[in-house]
């Protein structure tokens, strides 16, 4: 597992931002996996710049997107087919037909079957990943056991409390999500993960620990042979962590 160690959030956005760049520049056909969540956000501004101003061009590639909550529309300014578009996709040439966000609403059988034909057919490129305070990935939450295909999960306390800071209230947010399982997502030839802020514990696990633990499905990244890690300095510093 390689790691980079970001002097701040913006110095990371650009270091992860870098290795989409690059592959995309050497393969314009390429299909990425993507994430929701704070820590994306910077590098998705970073990447909607180097569209603009440098010619990065996303015409010809594909996405897929780990994860949706279970009850909001697409159009719910919380639903992470609203986030993608508001932070990525309308701000670069992508073409929309070629995305995909997981259904949130209707049959969530029918949902999960489509997600899992399209994750069947699919090789991703590279997989960006956040990371939850509880070690989760996607929304795999943690437990004794990890599913390997897309599935329906409900989400932790803390789970809820995190994202709460999303929601008009704690009431509001959805007890449920579909996800991609750790089987897709381990899957991808490349797993680019950023981490940062409060996420001590996970962190750790990951850095600090040689175990691989169901319980902090981050740690399965370790498992990879491809895996890039960009952490804060901040938060490296916090955990103990030197290169
Ligand atoms: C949500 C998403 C995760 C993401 C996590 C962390 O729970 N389902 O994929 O990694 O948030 O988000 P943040 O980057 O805002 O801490």
């Amino acid at each position: 597992m390689k790691v980079i160690v970001a002097n701040d959030y913006e110095d990371g956005a650009k270091k992860a931002a870098d290795y989409i760049d690059r592959l995309v520049r050497v393969k314009p056909d390429c299909t990425l996996g993507l994430a929701t969540g704070s820590s994306p956000v910077g590098m998705y501004r970073e990447l909607a710049r180097r569209c603009k101003e440098e010619g990065l061009d996303f015409s010809k590639v594909h996405s897929v997107n780990l994860d949706e909550y279970v009850g909001l529309e697409p159009t719910h300014p919380q639903s992470y087919r609203f986030f993608m578009d508001d932070n990525l996709f309308d701000h670069i040439n992508i073409d929309k037909a070629n995305t995909y966000v997981a259904k949130g609403t209707g049959d969530t059988e029918a949902n999960l079957k489509e997600f899992n034909d399209i994750l069947d057919r699919t090789d991703i490129d590279l997989q960006v990943l956040g990371v939850g305070p509880d070690g989760h990935l996607g929304f795999n939450e943690p437990g004794a056991f990890l599913y390997e295909k897309a599935h329906k999960e409900t989400l932790e306390e803390s789970t809820i409390d995190a994202n709460t800071r999303f929601f008009a209230n704690r009431d509001e947010v959805p007890r449920f999500a579909v996800t991609m399982g750790m089987g897709s997502i381990m899957k991808a030839k490349t797993l680019l993960m950023i981490i940062n802020g409060n996420k001590q514990d996970a962190a750790k696990k990951l850095l600090m620990d040689d175990k691989i633990d169901p319980m902090c499905p981050a740690t399965f990244m370790r498992l990879h042979r491809d895996a890039i890690v960009v952490i804060e300095k901040k938060l490296a510093d916090e955990i103990g962590y030197t290169r």
